[in-house]
């Protein structure tokens, strides 16, 4: 085990959360590995260690399953009614809130991002989620269907909560996928093992204590710190997980399909994304580039909805390219606690070596950096925001999730929209996609033709609890957030009387 250090920068609270102990929840209790156990923590912005967390394995992920499994069945939770949950859901995001600043400065250090931007976006988005799953809790309604049969029945259909639900989540907003998961699973009456990504494992478990703190009744949340192979691969194999919930790479999606098919559990995915940014010439061209720089460089780039593929119309392509290279060359790259950072380091070591790889990839195959191309600095996860002209269709830059500040700027010249979109739709991806243009028909004509499951027009990245979120082909099954997410966490009945 390394011995921990810890940044200056951060308030008393967050650092003595950094530096306390670190237990798992399991039935409502903090708890080690069964085996002692335990991994590393890292600060992205330098490399050193921060903090020990333990390191479930398949022998704690059956324990917090038995204890969902226990509080679903059997506890004080089946019994709650709609209004109970929800206002724990509500007191959940009042903890959270009356707590903003310590999340913000841990989910700076642990991830890496721009203290400013967790303090903005990460942790306030956190807080409405749960708001928003509250207010469901007492508005998830069946219908009553008239039926064609000869003689008189009332049929009704119930909503019923799915069970025990595991959830796998990744490391690029570690608060914010914890809180699109566990809400709307709260929000239904579901009960929950929650593994946290082990590069960012210290927001979600700062957030078990607030669970714990509001009153759920034991089991019903459960939090597990641990690896994907030794704790990811056993949640979502586990026989007595009614669904699998899983958001990272398309890659172990496959996987968690694979573990699930055993029980034949539920499963949604939200996975990776290759989205096009689409600049047409008639466009508010400050505004789209603007926004087409922040749909890339924001979060790093470790945005599953990361506008990676910039099209720009030949019209306006030198200038629309100037601005963004300008804009990636003028960025401020530093340690996320710097109030004057506005990009940060990558979550971690092998993040850094998969974007640098790709960018070399890139040049190697022909494409040019009209900014950046390099490391930033010469320690920490810093990478150069990138911007990449000269790619063809079948580089690997353009065809693979980068998950790094690295765009590749394609010119587009037709003004067929099919042949626009389909350029577009030239990825085995989904996820979401801008269109740049002050035409009201072309905006609206492109997103019916685009093929994925948000369109963003004269915007990208907008995020809201009642938006539903997900992806088209290879980016996922099912929807977070919205009033969508909850039909991926209940059940339907039909109960039919003969009257
Ligand atoms: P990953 O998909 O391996 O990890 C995501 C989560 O899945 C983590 O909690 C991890 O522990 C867990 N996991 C890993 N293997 C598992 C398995 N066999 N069974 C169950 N759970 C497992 O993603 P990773 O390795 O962190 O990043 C690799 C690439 O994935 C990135 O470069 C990016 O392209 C993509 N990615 C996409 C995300 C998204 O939001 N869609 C988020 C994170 C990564
Ligand atoms: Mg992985």
């Amino acid at each position: 085990m390394a011995t921990a250090s810890i940044d200056t920068r951060l308030n008393e609270k967050a650092a003595d959360f950094v530096t306390h102990k670190h237990r798992m929840l399991i039935g409502g209790k903090f708890v080690n590995a069964a085996s002692g156990k335990t991994f590393s923590v890292y600060d992205p912005a330098t490399g050193e260690v921060i903090a020990n967390v333990p390191e479930a394995e398949a022998v704690d992920v059956n324990a917090a399953v038995h204890a969902a499994r226990k509080a679903f069945d059997e506890g004080a939770w089946p019994r709650m009614t709609a209004s109970q949950r929800g206002r724990l859901l509500w007191k959940l995001a009042d903890l959270l809130e009356a707590n903003l600043e310590e999340f913000a400065q841990l989910e700076s250090i642990d991830n890496g991002k721009p203290v400013a931007v967790a303090r903005a976006a990460d942790v306030p988005l956190a807080v409405d989620l749960f708001r928003y799953m509250a207010g469901w809790t007492t508005k998830i309604t069946g219908s009553t269907i008239p039926i064609s049969m000869p003689t008189e029945y009332l049929s009704y259909t119930l909503r019923e909560p799915v069970g025990v639900v595991g959830q796998i989540i990744p490391w690029n907003f570690p608060l914010l996928m914890a809180a699109w998961k566990l809400g709307p699973a709260l929000a239904t009456g579901c009960t929950v093992v929650l593994k946290l990504a082990e590069q960012t494992p210290l927001t979600g478990l700062r957030l078990a204590e607030l669970i714990n703190e509001a009153g759920f009744p034991e089991g019903v949340v459960n939090v597990l710190t641990g690896f994907g192979e030794g704790a990811g691969a056993p949640l979502a194999a586990h026989d007595l997980v009614d669904k699998v919930a899983f958001t990272g790479s398309t890659e172990v999606g496959k996987l968690i399909l694979k573990a699930a098919a055993g029980n034949l559990k539920k499963v949604t995915l939200e996975l990776g994304g290759k989205s096009p940014s689409i600049v047409f010439p008639d466009a508010d061209l400050k505004r789209a580039i603007s926004g087409t720089a922040s749909a890339i460089f924001f979060n790093q780039g470790q945005c599953c909805c990361a506008g990676s593929r910039l099209f720009i119309h030949e019209k306006v392509f030198d200038e629309v390219l100037g601005g963004v290279s300008a804009i990636a060359g003028k960025i401020r790259v530093g340690s996320g606690l710097d109030p004057q950072t506005q990009m940060g380091p990558l979550v971690s070591d092998e993040q850094f070596r998969r974007v640098t790889g790709y960018i070399e990839s890139g040049l190697k195959e022909g494409a040019k950096a009209a900014a950046g191309g390099k490391r930033a600095g010469d320690r920490g996860y810093f990478v150069q925001p990138t911007v990449l002209v000269g790619t063809t269709p079948e580089m690997q830059v353009v065809r693979e999730e980068i998950f790094g500040p690295v765009v590749c700027a394609q010119r587009f010249s037709d003004e067929d929209l099919d042949k626009i979109a389909r350029q577009a739709n030239d990825t085995i991806y989904g996820l979401a996609a801008s269109v740049w243009t002050s035409n009201l028909s072309v905006a609206h004509k492109m997103a019916w033709r685009i093929k994925s499951g948000t369109v963003w027009i004269n915007c990208h990245n907008v995020f809201d609890a009642a938006l539903p979120f997900g992806g088209f082909k290879q980016s996922g099954w099912g929807r977070e957030m919205g009033a969508e997410v909850l039909n991926n966490y209940t059940e339907v009945k039909a109960v039919t009387t003969a009257l």
